[in-house]
């Protein structure tokens, strides 16, 4: 590690490390995470009807084709010969997609065998299948063939995101769509801070990550929050009541599926990437943590009051938590120049 005098700070800390410094990696796990939950629970779901999945108390029991529609209608292909549905689950939204575009072959791929198993015996339709396959390796389809790509809550399994990334948009046809609907983790640097400038979470997107390979591979990209799923429950400060109570009360009345513009507020996103896509220009794109920090935390500035309520809390509390004396946090402040003034403000009660 290097220790520099905070007073000397000018801008982010360098990342490269010097020779014989210390370098520490994070990588994400190559297994499925959800592998014991579908082991669980999958006999039971193969015994029900769809209408009566909800029952057996796993969260991915939907439909989510309604949540990337309305950007679907914009920007897909109009006649898209073949789909693809990545980390598909129980298969709904590929059905969804098979009767939508009955001309298309759609297949919906995931790494459970038993999410696989779920699917086929539930849905058939002449144009639709559903494979094993593992998003962290190369899938075997030809470059440039594949019109129409959706995902929901699956790519951040994928172990190498900017690999897969490319991957993927190497499949693409030329007018072809790309559209991944998951959790960032610019909301867990943003909630979670300044826990979140230690380590980051690392188990969402970093949006930068698929942003920078589009960009790479000539598309276009359109950011939108989705606030599905944003509630304390998936932030480290949840376990104090007055963060919960202020967190619900920003996040009850906003959620919902429809899309709103980026704010790391919100806890889902919905990427599109396609040569036809509006890029949204308030890019959140980083190289480094740090940098994504300073861009993510001045969000709080113009956001509804019960939101900055709610970040107030949280700093506050994980910074105390973390016993940051006065001069650690004004060494935070200097690494991050682009938010010292609003954490100046916001963390002045712990001081
Ligand atoms: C949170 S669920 C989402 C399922 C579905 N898309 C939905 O939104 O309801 C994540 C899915 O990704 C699958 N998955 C996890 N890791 C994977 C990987 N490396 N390759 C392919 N699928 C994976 C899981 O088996 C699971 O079905």
């Amino acid at each position: 590690m290097r220790v520099i005098p905070y007073l000397d700070l000018r801008g982010p800390l360098p990342q490269t490390a010097k020779p014989g410094e210390p370098h520490l990696a994070l990588h994400k796990s190559t297994g499925n995470f959800n592998q014991k939950t579908w082991d669980e629970t999958c006999r039971r779901l193969r015994a029900l009807p769809e209408e009566r999945w909800s029952e057996v108390g796993i969260s991915n029991t939907c439909d989510l084709f309604r949540v990337f529609e309305p950007t679907l209608n914009r920007l897909s292909p109009e006649q898209p010969r073949l789909i693809l549905d990545l980390g598909c689950g129980l298969g709904q939204t590929a059905r969804t997609l098979a009767q939508r575009f009955p001309q298309a072959r759609v297949i919906g791929l995931d790494a459970s065998p038993e999410a696989i198993m779920v699917a086929t015996s539930a849905f058939q339709l002449p144009n639709l299948t559903f494979r094993v396959a593992d998003l962290s390796n190369p899938l075997p389809l030809a470059q440039g063939s594949v019109d129409l790509i959706v995902s929901t809550n699956a790519l951040p399994y994928a172990r190498d995101q900017r690999t897969t990334a490319r991957g993927l948009f190497d499949l693409l046809s030329p007018r072809g769509l790309l559209l991944n609907h998951c959790r960032s983790e610019e909301s867990h640097l943003f909630w979670d801070f300044p826990n979140s400038a230690l380590l980051p979470d690392n188990t969402q997107i970093f949006l930068s990550d698929w942003m920078l390979p589009a960009r790479e591979a000539g598309l276009a990209t359109e950011v939108h929050s989705i606030s599905l799923g944003t509630s304390a429950h998936f932030y480290l400060a949840n376990p104090f009541p007055i963060f919960s109570e202020a967190m619900d009360a920003f996040a009850a009345p906003r959620r919902d599926a429809s899309s709103r513009p980026y704010s790391p507020l919100f806890s889902h996103v919905l990427l599109a990437h396609s040569r036809l896509a509006e890029p949204t220009d308030t890019l959140p794109l980083a190289e480094n943590h740090l940098e994504r920090l300073d861009q993510v935390l001045p969000h709080v500035i113009g956001a509804p009051e019960e939101g900055q309520r709610a970040a107030l809390i949280a700093w506050n509390f994980l910074a105390k938590r973390l016993a940051l004396a006065p001069e650690a946090l004004d060494f935070l402040m200097a690494c991050l120049p682009v938010s010292a003034p609003v954490l100046q403000h916001m963390l002045a009660i712990t001081s």
